[in-house]
């Protein structure tokens, strides 16, 4: 961690300034997003653990997305002016203080109180966008009140009634949302081994097997399975009729979700939506080259942290020929296997404008809630300046496929 915060007079990047790594308690020793994990593990109960954790049948996706990052090979160039280094970056027309922003996850409550609230507070702390999830815990009203001025995205899921869909677009209109992003990778649900084997349900189901789960981490109970909202989802709370309970509000999300979203559905959000509009879940350039089509402004390349079709191709393997076949046209983001600075720096080398962290703040948030939070959004923005350093570049905008060598490790 360098001493003096990075600050090269630009707003934006002062804001850094006030993000802090712990300097004492176990925070402190946490020195990489694993470090995170392992806390994380040890405090919540196996099935919510495992259900963050895991991926798609035998997890291949899950873990190539990890270390095809460690594939890829830096060409630094030491002989540099490295003073004056800067993340800023702009896309989708703004400013980012960094090149990163947080994931949309649903069930955040279960890691703890009020997790949406807290993300969306330290991105705008940060100075990065943080995108809320359909199925987050807190509503899309709950995160504007408590942080206004933050770079508010909203992640939907389409819903069989157009009708839903067209309400929680206006609420995200009204709530200063800036950005639309429609995950399509989770038409239906994955086999998931590890929740299968832990009987993790949504909503909970509550068998000697869960409950066991749930009595040997009485921590985890008295911090956050005691709140009632924790299981919720807040944004479909005032969809579920009278007397909503978090568990109506899962099942009606379940039941409601559309099994089936072509181009055509597309198209009814394109047009409804005034603002930017990306797509979750392109991974090709047939389906990158749609989107150009369709005038949607960007898309993320995910496979939504490997936690749906296992064997999908990494993300970090699939972003050269999105990029190319948004031929500039697309504003390219990039998600799952995110997990270290040098991540966010090899996947803007091949011509992502940005990446989004996932795990690594879900853990945070299990480890730490809001100071877990600040450290480790304060650790990537740390590990992206020290490969800035490193590899001889002091502004984003300079980076391209010359600073990496594809299959340079095995
Ligand atoms: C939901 O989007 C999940 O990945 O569990």
């Amino acid at each position: 961690m360098t001493d003096t915060w990075p600050s090269t007079g630009a707003r934006t990047e002062l804001r850094w300034g006030d993000l802090r790594m712990a300097t004492s308690g176990e925070l402190s020793r946490v020195w990489d997003a694993e470090d995170l994990r392992r806390i994380a593990r040890r405090r919540l109960p196996r099935l919510i653990f495992d259900y963050v954790d895991g991926g798609g049948e035998k997890e291949i996706t899950l873990n190539h997305n990890v270390t095809a990052f460690d594939r890829i090979g830096f060409r630094p160039r030491g002989v540099a002016a490295i003073d004056g280094r800067t993340q800023t970056v702009s896309f989708l027309g703004r400013a980012s203080s960094a090149p990163f922003g947080i994931c949309p996850m649903g069930g955040l409550g279960y890691l703890c109180p009020n997790a949406d609230v807290i993300a969306a507070r330290l991105a705008a702390k940060a100075g990065i966008p943080h995108i809320l999830a359909s199925g987050a815990s807190n509503s899309i009203e709950q995160v504007a009140a408590a942080a206004p001025d933050a770079r508010r995205w909203f992640q939907l899921y389409v819903f069989r009634d157009p009708g839903l869909n067209r309400r929680l677009l206006e609420r995200a209109a009204a709530c200063g949302v800036e950005a639309l992003v429609v995950t399509t990778d989770t038409q239906i649900n994955a086999k998931r081994t590890r929740d299968f084997r832990n009987g993790f349900a949504l909503p909970m189901r509550f068998t000697p097997r869960t409950i066991y789960d749930f009595a040997v981490k009485p921590g985890w109970v008295w911090k956050v399975g005691r709140h009632h909202n924790s299981a919720g989802m807040g944004n479909l709370m005032p969809e579920v009729g009278p007397n909503p309970t978090p568990a109506k509000a899962v099942t009606y999300f379940k039941n409601e979700r559309s099994r089936s979203v072509g181009w055509e559905e597309m198209k009814l959000l394109r047009d409804i939506w005034k603002g930017p509009m990306l797509i979750k879940g392109i991974v090709t350039a047939e389906e990158a080259e749609r989107a150009v089509a369709l005038g949607v402004d960007g898309v993320v390349v995910s496979n939504h942290g490997g936690r749906n079709l296992d064997g999908t191709v990494t993300t970090i393997d699939a972003l050269p020929e999105v990029v190319a076949a948004g031929r500039g046209k697309l504003t390219v983001l990039l998600d799952s296997g995110i997990r270290k600075g040098s991540d966010v720096v090899k996947a803007l080398a091949l011509g992502a404008s940005a990446c989004l962290v996932g795990r690594p703040v879900a853990f945070a948030l299990a480890a730490a809630g809001e100071a877990g939070v600040e450290h480790v959004l304060a650790m990537i923005h740390d590990e992206i300046d020290r490969v800035q350093g490193l590899l001889g570049f002091t502004r984003m905008d300079q980076l391209d496929s010359s600073f990496v060598r594809l299959n340079a490790h095995p």
